[in-house]
Parts: structure tokens; C-alpha cells; sequence
């Protein structure tokens, strides 16, 4: 990658945002190549960026003068400013929030799905990354679709507390030590308790809907996204807040056009660089949140069909929501636009 290019990561505090430094820091980027930003709150604090430190910016419509890459882990209010502003100024802009994830004149790009999108013509200079949970659902149903045709997917998406930011992180740890300590607790950033509960709503409802925004953004993003290779299966589902912090699970049953036994299933899965399959339940061996720490891959497992309907094949997934299911969506996505031939 070219060392001149300045890159900012805009809401560098949150929970994607510092994944998104770590995936930087991977790649071998330099602390001098960064500008580091995000809300006012935030101005002056010092982030670890490996053997470095780099400090929080507040982040303003002029913070992009110079900058040829603007990654944005921000909620959509703000990347609704400041994704235009970045534009504006120059830089090619990767947004991880649902603010432009509908707009057809912007592309939605899953890198590991559509990455030769990020080489050709578009209108302006931003794109847009799915959800974590479109990502792995279009990530999962990819390889099943090539080799067999999917009709239609049914999903439960088990969502950790981190899918709503800091703010979710925090809240879950506040009110489950409260209750061990018999305190009543406190909801905010959830519409009910979420310590030692399950609220089967993700996010806010569509206006005049029973779907809620995360949910319908499934069948939106995955609609876009096969769209584009010709037939879309159905996608639907219910998002259920759980109490735990990190990664998301999913529960999926995927009708296929042609019934597939599950060795040839687990085989079309496994051609994918995408997934790691984990299916020896003899073994106990199958996905958990907890096994995907630091691993860029999304995990499958316990394949099943059963005999009067062969052509359901149920399993049961993992993604890292803000690493693999968002950061490194951004990065790239980004470090594939900057890529492009001038
Ligand atoms: N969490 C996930 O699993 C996930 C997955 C996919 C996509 N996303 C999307 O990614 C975006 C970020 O999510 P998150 O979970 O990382 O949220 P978060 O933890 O709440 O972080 C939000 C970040 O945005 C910054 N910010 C807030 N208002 C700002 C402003 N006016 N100007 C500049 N920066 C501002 C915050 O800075 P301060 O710390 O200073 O407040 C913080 O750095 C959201 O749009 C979300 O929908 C999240």
C-alpha cells in the first residue's frame, strides 16, 4: 500500500472502530499514516496501537483534508455528515452503519462475496458494508447456492450485547453484577433487562411493521448482494438480543432446490476460504461465540436434514460480529479501493 496515503478511522473508540485499528495494525499500517477520531467526548484520549499510542481526534466535517481513505464505524447519523464531507474532500469512504446500505447509488460491498465491485465504475466515492449478520448469512448461503440452489433461508440470529456498541457492552456488565448483588436494574440502551434475559428485538421497528430494522435489513443486503448474480433466495428471520458480550450466533434452516445429503453439504461449505467448519458433534465439536476470538473466518456446524423433508438442511453458525462481521469488512474494503488503478 502506498505509504503516502493518510487514513482516518472515524469512531476509533467503539467497538468496531478499535477492531478496525487492529486489523490496520495488522496489515502492517503505521501509527503516522492514521488519524484517529471521533466524537467530541472522546477528544485527546489515547488509544494502544500497538508498541505505540495515538491520540482521538474530534472528528468535524473539515478533519479530512489530505486523507485518501475515510473508515467509518459511526452511527448512521453522523456518517450521514461526515461520509459526504470525507467524499467531498478527496477520500475514498468504506461506512460500516445501515445509513447508506439501502441507497442504490451506493455500492454495498461484502469483500469476501463482491470484492470486484471495489475495482469498478461507480458514482461517487463511497461504499457501504453489509450488516454482521447479512455478512455471515450471505457468506454461509454463497458456496450452498453454487452447488445446490437455496430457495429460501429461515434464521435466528442470537445477537451479543456488542451489536449496540459500548453503550450494550456496558449495560449488560452493569446490570448483571447488579442483579447478583439483588439490585433492581436499570434499562437504557435495551427496551427491556437484558442481564439474564432474552428480548426477542434487535433495533428499532420498521414505521407500520412487524419486522424490526435489523431484520428486514437482511432481506434488503442479501437482496442487493445475490441480486446482482442473478436469483435471490428469501431471507428472513427474528434477531434476538442475548446476554452475552461478543459474537453472534445463528440458528439457520436453508431449503434447497435440489435435497443435498450433509457430507455433500459440509463439502460445498468447505470450498469457501470464508467459513471453518466445525461439525463433530460426537466430539463436541460445533460453533461458539467463544471459539472465534481473533479468527477472521465465520464457523458452521451441526449440519442436519432430516428424512421427510430432505431438502431442509439445518446448521447452526458463529461470526465475530465487530472483527470479521464489520472491521474487517471495512478495512477491506478499503485497502482494496486504494488498490485501483489511477
Ligand atoms: N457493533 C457491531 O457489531 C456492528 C456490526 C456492524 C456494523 N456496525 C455499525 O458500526 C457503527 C459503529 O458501531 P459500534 O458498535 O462500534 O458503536 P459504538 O461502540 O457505540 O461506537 C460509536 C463510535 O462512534 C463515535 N461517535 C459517536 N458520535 C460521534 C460524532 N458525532 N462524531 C464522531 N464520532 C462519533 C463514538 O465516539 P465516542 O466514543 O467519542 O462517543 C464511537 O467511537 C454503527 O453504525 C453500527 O451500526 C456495528
Amino acid at each position: 500500500m502506498n505509504e503516502n496515503v493518510r487514513i482516518a478511522v472515524v469512531g476509533a473508540t467503539g467497538v468496531v472502530g478499535r477492531e478496525v485499528l487492529s486489523a490496520l495494525l495488522e496489515q502492517g499500517v503505521p501509527s503516522e499514516q492514521l488519524s484517529v477520531l471521533a466524537s467530541e467526548r472522546s477528544q485527546a484520549v489515547e488509544l494502544d496501537y500497538g508498541e505505540d499510542t495515538v491520540e482521538v481526534e474530534k472528528a468535524t466535517p473539515e478533519s479530512f483534508r489530505g486523507i485518501g481513505l475515510a473508515l467509518l464505524a459511526t452511527p448512521p447519523s453522523v456518517s450521514r455528515t461526515l461520509a459526504p464531507a470525507a467524499q467531498a474532500a478527496g477520500a475514498w469512504v468504506v461506512d460500516a452503519s445501515p445509513a447508506f446500505r439501502a441507497d442504490g447509488n451506493v455500492p454495498l460491498v461484502l469483500p469476501t462475496f463482491n470484492p470486484e465491485v471495489l475495482g469498478a465504475t461507480f458514482k461517487g466515492r463511497i461504499i457501504s458494508v453489509p450488516s454482521a449478520v447479512t455478512s455471515a448469512l450471505v457468506s454461509l448461503l454463497a458456496p450452498l447456492h453454487k452447488a445446490f440452489g437455496v430457495v429460501r433461508a429461515q434464521v435466528t440470529a442470537m445477537m451479543g450485547t456488542s451489536s449496540a456498541g459500548v453503550g450494550g457492552v456496558n449495560e449488560l456488565e452493569k446490570q448483571t453484577a447488579g442483579l447478583l448483588s439483588g439490585r433492581e436494574p436499570e434499562a437504557h440502551v435495551f427496551p427491556h433487562r437484558i442481564g439474564f434475559n432474552l428480548v426477542p428485538q434487535v433495533g428499532a421497528f420498521m414505521a407500520n411493521s412487524p419486522w424490526t430494522e435489523e431484520e428486514a435489513g437482511w432481506t434488503l443486503e442479501a437482496a442487493r448482494l445475490f441480486g446482482a448474480r442473478g436469483e435471490t433466495p428469501v431471507i428472513a428471520g427474528t434477531a434476538v438480543q442475548v446476554p452475552t458480550f461478543y459474537g453472534h450466533g445463528l440458528s439457520l434452516h436453508v431449503q434447497l432446490k435440489v435435497a443435498a445429503p450433509v457430507e455433500q453439504a459440509r463439502a460445498a461449505l468447505k470450498t469457501s476460504p470464508a467459513l471453518k467448519v466445525l461439525d463433530a458433534p460426537g466430539e463436541k465439536v460445533y460453533p461458539m461465540p467463544m471459539l472465534l476470538t481473533a479468527d477472521p473466518t465465520i464457523h458452521v456446524g451441526r449440519l442436519r436434514t432430516f428424512p421427510q423433508a430432505p431438502e431442509w438442511l439445518t446448521l447452526f453458525a458463529a461470526v465475530d460480529n465487530a472483527g470479521r462481521g464489520a472491521a474487517l469488512n471495512l478495512v477491506e474494503a478499503g485497502l482494496g479501493l486504494l488498490a485501483r488503478p489511477a
